[in-house]
């Protein structure tokens, strides 16, 4: 078991992680991002933004856990509340030594109408990230870097990541098969691949991470970072009622629905929650138009229709978001013992 065999003559010698990134492709504006990205963390891993879902208290227990908690601004249902959110999740905190230590997720959709009113209140309170969604991250740039802050682009296909990058996005937010919400249709091993092909730039990935199992295969398929979101929704301090937590804790992969009828736009949904609706699930493979104005309104489809994903089986109880984390970093530490044992096949 030599540790420096030379590749056959017969290989290209472009495929494995060394020919993938290596430290040194990684440029130093890149890396600079990487380790800003992870500063302060304790585990490589960001509480992903979910609407009606993610609101101060989880960002500020995501932060004080040592994760990189991220809200949707439109959850903030006026901008006063929204300006009320942000100065208590940055007082908060900075008080516990993590100023900027969270990250807002902003809808760039052309048909959402408060971006630019948004933005302002984002330059204002200082955010580490600004992940986009729904569209080009270049109306969000100027602002962003004007504060110090970074750009992530939220994407579901190598297409829209290069489009991002082009744009001059800091970095990428993969969205792969399995996550819950707006989902992605392509498996994280393939995703990350092909993206990495053409960005070694800063990367997270997400899609069905529920454990630290999860966090650590992503790390090795080539993100700096792993996205997790439903394993969060069940947590005392996310938004949701008891009856959406109940829900997660009876729901498994098989009861998660992949539709784009409820937004317009592919989503994953509890199939216990579309039939107490009274879905109609002949229409499960239509598109609804997409339109983002008035998000809040209570005639919107998903108010009553709760998203999770296929990851959903990992809540078993509802918990406080400490004690998720301290069960993933127990799990983590475990796991890096358990690494030694794979040098048997080197
Ligand atoms: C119910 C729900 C709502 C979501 N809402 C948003 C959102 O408003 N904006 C966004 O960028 N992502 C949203 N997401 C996607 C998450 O940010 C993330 O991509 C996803 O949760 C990761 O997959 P996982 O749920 O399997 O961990 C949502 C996810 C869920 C489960």
């Amino acid at each position: 078991m030599g540790a420096s065999l030379p590749a056959p003559a017969s290989c290209a010698g472009t495929g494995g992680v060394s020919g993938q990134r290596s430290q040194k492709d990684v440029s130093m504006n890149s890396s600079s991002v990487i380790t800003d990205l992870n500063r302060g963390l304790s585990l490589p891993v960001v509480v992903a933004p979910m609407f009606l879902i993610s609101g101060p208290d989880l960002v500020i227990a995501a932060g004080k856990a040592g994760l990189l908690g991220a809200f949707p601004a439109p959850n903030a249902r006026t901008l006063e509340d929204l300006s009320g959110w942000l100065g208590r999740i940055e007082g908060e905190l900075s008080t516990a030594g993590r100023s900027g230590q969270w990250a807002i997720n902003m809808i760039v959709h052309g048909t959402y109408d408060r971006f630019d009113a948004e933005i302002e209140m984002v330059a204002e309170y200082k955010p580490r990230i600004v992940i986009t969604a729904l569209g080009s991250p270049k109306r969000a740039l100027n602002k962003v870097h004007a504060f110090g802050g970074k750009v992530f682009s939220d994407v579901i296909n190598a297409e829209q990541a290069r489009k991002a990058v082009d744009a001059g996005a800091d970095g990428l937010v993969l969205v792969c098969a399995g996550a819950g919400g707006h989902t992605g249709n392509y498996s994280a091993f393939a995703f990350v691949e092909e993206v990495r092909s053409f960005w070694d730039g800063p990367l997270i990935a997400g899609g069905a991470v529920s454990n630290a199992r999860g966090v650590m295969a992503m790390l090795n398929l080539g993100a700096d970072c792993a996205y997790m979101g439903t394993r969060f929704i069940g947590c005392r301090e996310s938004l949701v009622s008891d009856d959406y937590r109940q829900m997660l804790i009876r729901a498994r992969m098989q009861d998660i629905i992949t539709t784009a009828a409820i937004s317009g736009v592919k989503g994953n949904w509890m199939r216990e929650s579309l039939e107490r609706s009274g879905f109609d699930f002949s229409q499960v493979d239509e598109t609804k138009k997409i339109d983002f104005s008035n998000i809040q309104g209570d005639q919107k489809a998903w108010k009553n229709i709760w998203g999770a994903g296929q990851g959903v089986g990992a809540t078993t109880s509802i918990e406080d978001l400490f004690c998720v984390v301290d069960g993933l970093k127990q799990d983590w530490n475990w796991l890096l013992q358990t690494q030694e044992a794979l040098r048997h096949w080197s």
